[in-house]
């Protein structure tokens, strides 16, 4: 049940704003953390996600940088975006690679070079295996454009149109065996316009993509330098 106004407690009223921001979330005062988080950004298409975390980066509003970009596809605008950044990155191909267990092989091994501490997957279409998500266990990250636990799996907009719910949104996870499914740590709301079709609800979701992984990347950088501080990675 809904509680006067003068029944908030400090504590009550910090939730209702934090409630307000799943709506309308602010990028302005991202968690503060030290020093400087080394990130590992796994990518597979536009690279419009990596893209705001760059610029979040640049804005200083996220204390970090990107130690490289790993794509699977040789084609994908990550990689221009890269280069135009000057930001290192690598091709590893799943089609030039035996096994999904190979290919993992292959990304861990680039993100252990570059001593990455923090892996967010921001538009990679491939499920991470056993050896990835062991390795890096509360550091490996995934952006999804549905609200979980709805809508798991591919073409979440589109389901969510088919199944015509008025609020969809995004959700950034960690990443754990079973695909969509790991812990939260911070979603946005979208409401979906009456008729809307698929690109326009994909461009408002994106819009909030954009803002709530760089948020969710110092949530999670703060954790590993507080709880896991004492952590040998490399
Ligand atoms: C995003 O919508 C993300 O939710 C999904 O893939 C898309 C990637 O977009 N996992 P971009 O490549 O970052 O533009």
């Amino acid at each position: 049940m809904a509680k006067a106004d003068n029944q908030y407690k400090d504590g009550d009223m910090l939730n209702a704003l934090n409630g307000k921001n799943l709506i309308n979330p602010s990028i302005s005062n991202l968690p503060e953390f030290g020093p400087k988080i080394k990130l590992g950004i796994l990518a597979s298409g536009n690279g419009s996600n990596f893209e705001y975390i760059i610029k979040a980066i640049q804005s200083k509003k996220l204390n970090a940088e990107i130690s490289i970009l790993i794509v699977n596809n040789p084609h994908c605008l990550a990689i221009k975006k890269a280069e135009n950044n000057n930001i290192r990155y690598e091709v590893i191909n799943h089609r030039d690679c035996i096994s999904r267990d190979q290919h993992d092989k292959l990304v861990i091994n680039s993100l252990l070079e570059y001593s990455v501490e923090l892996v967010v997957m921001a538009g990679w279409m491939r499920i991470a295996g056993d050896d990835l998500i062991n390795k890096y266990k509360g550091r490996l990250i995934n952006i999804h454009p549905s609200l979980l636990p709805s809508f798991k799996g591919i073409d979440a907009i589109q389901q969510a149109i088919n199944n015509k719910v008025l609020i969809t949104g995004c959700t950034v996870h960690y990443v754990q065996r079973e695909v969509d499914s790991g812990s939260i740590i911070i979603q946005a709301a979208v409401p979906v316009n009456e008729g809307e079709d698929k690109n326009t609800l994909q461009r408002r979701i994106q819009n909030m993509e954009h803002i709530i992984l760089p948020a969710a990347i110092a949530i999670v950088a703060k954790r590993i330098r507080t709880i896991l501080k004492d952590k040998k990675y490399f």
